[in-house]
């Protein structure tokens, strides 16, 4: 199969893992298997579980990781049951997780799938075939307070209020069926240019593939996973694409790595609160010019990482 998609920050990523000699290793969004198989070529005695929701992503990364099959296995599903995921091959530790949030180019670039209001298509946007809920359903049937909250919440939209309500006035006369009606509406009532010079759609396209997919809720419930089952010295890598996946991951790498989170006017620290990591990446990794010039989607790429510490 042919699942265009270019690994981003591949060197960082690969580098960051192999230093910590991981025998087992994780990858979360498994795609097309391009960070998978560097590792695994990098890697020689590591073995790897890939995960995705994305029965493309399942098909091309079994594909890509043939030669690797001894030590490679790749199961469909969501992140947030990675422990489960795990466990149904036996493991109930490893030594790295590697999570490249978000969708892959081969998802975005497939206009059946919905995501991009750049091609007309339906309004989809399931990662997976769990869910029945699509972009359209939302579109169509959600009050106007909660179009408004979700694109406000999810988009960072600052005209969600006005955008929720021009989406109920539409739909009363005909209901969204594709993206194009969706991406035309909103350039009608937004014009071309808007938040910082973005294509009007962009934060309510964002808005609903967050809402159709649970992505927030299933990245922080992963991070949770992730920090369970590593081993000690094991790395927690997390490539994020937008503000609101990053202040997530920044959080709870903050909260994971402080001593004490009793507030700042106690005498003394009642909390009890442990240190459960080590941040890695003081400043988020992000690409150089170099990849930027060959992969402009790596402009968004934010690499943070941490490895759990040896807690007693
Ligand atoms: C950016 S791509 C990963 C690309 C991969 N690192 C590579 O080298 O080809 C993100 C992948 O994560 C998957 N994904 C997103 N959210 C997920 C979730 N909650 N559970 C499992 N997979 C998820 C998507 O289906 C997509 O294939």
């Amino acid at each position: 199969m042919i699942f265009h998609h270019i690994p981003v920050l591949f060197q960082p990523v690969i580098n960051l893992i192999a230093e910590h000699s991981p025998r087992r290793i994780i990858d979360a969004t498994i795609g097309g298997a391009g960070h998978a198989r560097g590792l695994l070529e990098r890697l020689p005695e590591a073995q790897l579980l890939g995960i995705d929701r994305d029965d493309d992503a399942i098909a091309a990364a079994t594909e890509n990781l043939e030669p690797f099959k001894d030590r490679a296995t790749v199961r469909k599903g969501v992140f947030s049951d990675m422990k489960a995921i795990a466990a149904s091959i036996g493991w109930d530790h490893t030594d790295a997780v590697l999570m490249d949030i978000g969708v892959s180019s081969h998802q975005i670039d497939d206009p059946e799938r919905g995501f991009s209001f750049r091609m007309d298509g339906p309004l989809d946007m399931r990662m997976d075939s769990y869910s029945t809920t699509t972009a359209a359903t939302i579109v169509n049937t959600a009050s106007q307070e909660e179009l408004e909250t979700i694109i406000r919440d999810f988009g960072e939209e600052f005209k969600a209020k006005f955008i929720a309500r021009e989406i109920v006035k539409r739909r009363e006369k005909k209901p969204f069926e594709t993206t194009g009606e969706l991406n035309e509406l909103l350039e009608k009532i937004i014009g071309f240019k808007h938040q910082h010079g973005l294509p009007p759609a962009t934060r309510t396209f964002q808005a609903l593939r967050i809402a159709v997919n649970h992505e927030l809720d299933e990245l922080s419930n992963a991070l949770k996973s992730a920090l369970e089952l590593l081993s000690p010295h094991g790395v927690l890598a997390v490539i994020t694409f937008h503000s609101l996946e990053d202040r997530i991951v920044k959080r709870f790498f903050q909260y994971e790595a402080a001593t004490c989170v009793c507030p700042p006017k106690m005498p003394i620290c009642t909390c009890g609160k442990k240190q459960t990591i080590e941040i890695l990446t003081r400043k988020p990794i992000t690409a150089d010019e170099e990849e930027l010039k060959s992969n402009p989607r790596a402009a968004c790429a934010k690499l943070r990482a941490a490895m759990k510490l040896d807690i007693h």
